[in-house]
């Protein structure tokens, strides 16, 4: 059994990107600059913001955090999107999900400027990746792509399970691992909670990539020998021995599933560095995109 280590290979993206921006700096170019919309005070939601600042710090981004109270308006909020849409000087924004449920998610992804989604959430950029052209790839399901190419794991004529249909994660990696290209080309199935005969399923997968989160829902027994596992859960379980009273806990059951595996993500340490890496490309990419279009 093998780690794949998202940690150290999200770190060798940074110092690529990184190096990039030390190349655009020297020849008297601006950074490139990424905003985050946070609205209201949700523990886990100020914790990635906080981790996108640091990513963006470390690599030489410039940063925005436009912090909003949970009480906005959906009015509020898209006017805040008008404003980041037209804002010359920043190249890509999220707006950090979940939002308060007065909001409607949906609304803000489509107000969202294409040009400036580097999420990936919106219908262009969907779109875009449904056509397998260039677009802004959801950062997870991206994530998990490279984490695949960069370790050389085969996955053309693999059978692949994706547990969870989300438009975040499910939905696009279902789409990336099967479209003609490496990595990619393989049988991939959707599994979901009305899925019959799941455990079979899912112990005929080759690769089987867990985005429920419900920590420790894959057992060994739904785990073929020699299988790629790829856990994409990071659910917050209260853990008193912890400073932060809690723990990250993965979909898949570790200890039980590691010892069938070719190649496993931990967590942490997997899929979630991977993400926070995808994000850091996807503002490259949108920088790149506006300086040609334009000399800002
Ligand atoms: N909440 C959890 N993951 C994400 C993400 O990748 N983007 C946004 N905008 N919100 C999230």
């Amino acid at each position: 059994m093998q780690i794949l280590d998202g940690k150290s290979c999200s770190e060798q993206i940074r110092r690529e990107i990184s190096e990039q921006v030390s190349g655009l700096r020297a020849a008297g170019r601006r950074a490139p600059h990424l905003a985050a919309v946070l609205v209201g005070d949700d523990g886990a939601s100020e914790t990635y913001v906080a981790n996108k600042v640091r990513d963006c710090d470390e690599i030489g981004f410039e940063s925005t955090v436009v912090r909003m109270r949970a009480g906005t308006s959906e009015e509020e909020l898209l006017g805040r999107v008008a404003e980041l849409n037209a804002d010359a000087n920043i190249d890509g924004f999220i707006v950090q999900l979940p939002l308060p449920s007065h909001i409607d998610e949906h609304k803000i992804t489509l107000a969202i400027d294409a040009e400036k989604d580097v999420d990936g959430f919106g219908p262009q950029s969907v779109g875009l990746m449904c056509l397998g052209l260039p677009a802004f790839v959801s950062a997870t399901p991206n994530g998990v792509m490279e984490l695949l190419s960069r370790n050389g794991i085969e996955t053309e004529g693999k059978n692949c399970v994706v547990l969870g249909r989300s438009n975040i994660v499910g939905t696009p990696m279902s789409i990336l691992l099967s479209r003609n290209a490496t990595p990619g080309n393989c049988t991939v199935t959707i599994a979901h909670s009305r899925t019959r005969g799941l455990q079979e399923l899912c112990a005929r997968a080759d690769i089987l990539i867990a985005a429920i989160g419900r920590p420790g829902f894959v057992s060994a027994d739904m785990v073929k020998s020699g299988a790629v596992v790829i856990d994409v859960g990071t659910t917050r379980v209260p853990d008193a021995s912890r400073k932060s009273g809690f723990r990250l806990a993965g979909d898949v059951d570790f200890d039980r599933v590691a010892p069938k595996c070719s190649w496993i993500t931990p967590v942490p340490g997997g899929v979630g560095p991977m993400t926070r890496a995808s994000l850091l490309q996807n503002t490259l990419k949108a920088y790149h995109n506006r300086m040609r279009e334009s000399d800002v």
